[in-house]
């Protein structure tokens, strides 16, 4: 959905802008001055389409960075080469609208608080990024278990790299949608607003009466969570923590 407002947005900014570059006289190159006109007007289609704030920006910057860029003159190979190491980062972000960010030390230092002392704990990373918080949970739980489910082909590759020699602690290529969860004790997950109902609902169905969720940062639409950690980082990370029923 938003990438077809981004898209929207831009087409339609280019159409305009260039309809009027030419009710101007002025020959449709890759100038400035049109690439210029074309951002505002796509920020301005961006904001009447209610699109979040980073879209209007990019909006804004898009074509003047794209005719500046032209302007260097810079070997297609590398635009191609940037273009597939971002894919094997965020891989379908802009399907899924979860995008990699990473959970801090302090953060994890605050989820190892939260785990149940029970020994063979077994407790799941949905969307685990490079693996760096389940590294620092498994070894300071040996006597737990730890599974982390990552789709996007890079991190996933470091992921496995952080998880070398700890034999408490797996990493998956695979769908969080797909990765069931019965059997788990505790759910970590760092995703996005957009996807908080459909993991509530996934967790309510899955997961057995008294394990945990644990939500970084966004809560469920639906439900109290038990407790909100505080994390006492620089971006003060909430930690919702939901007690299934
Ligand atoms: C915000 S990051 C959190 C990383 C890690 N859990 C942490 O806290 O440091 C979200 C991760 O979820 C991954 N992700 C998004 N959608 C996914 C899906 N459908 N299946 C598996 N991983 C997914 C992204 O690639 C990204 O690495």
């Amino acid at each position: 959905m938003a990438a077809l407002k981004a898209l929207t947005a831009q087409l339609l900014a280019w159409l305009l802008a260039a309809g009027g570059w030419l009710v101007l006289g002025q020959p449709v190159a890759a100038t400035l001055g049109l690439a210029l006109l074309q951002g505002v007007l796509a920020a301005g289609i961006g904001m009447l389409l209610k699109s979040e704030r980073w879209w209007i920006a990019i909006h804004l910057l898009f074509s003047p960075a794209l005719v500046l860029a032209l302007r260097l003159e810079l070997p297609p190979g590398l635009y191609l080469a940037v273009l597939a190491g971002l894919t094997f980062v965020f891989w379908t972000t802009f399907r899924g609208e979860v995008p990699l960010f990473l959970s801090n030390r302090a953060t994890a230092e605050a989820v190892l608080g939260l785990l149940p002392d029970t020994p063979g704990l077994r407790v799941i990373d949905l969307g685990a990024g490079t693996g760096g918080l389940l590294r620092r949970l498994a070894q300071a739980r040996p006597d737990a278990f730890f599974t982390g489910v990552e789709h996007a082909p890079l991190p996933y590759l470091v992921a496995r790299f952080n998880a070398r020699g700890l034999a408490n602690l797996a990493v998956r290529r695979a769908d969080l949608w797909r990765q069931p969860l019965a059997g788990q004790d505790v759910v970590y997950a760092f995703l996005s607003p957009a996807v908080m109902a459909r993991l509530g609902v996934k967790a309510r169905a899955e997961l057995r009466p008294g394990a945990l969720l644990i939500s970084n940062s966004f809560p469920l639409p639906d439900g109290a969570p038990e407790r909100v950690a505080e994390v006492s980082d620089r971006r003060s990370t909430r930690l919702y923590c939901y007690r299934m029923q």
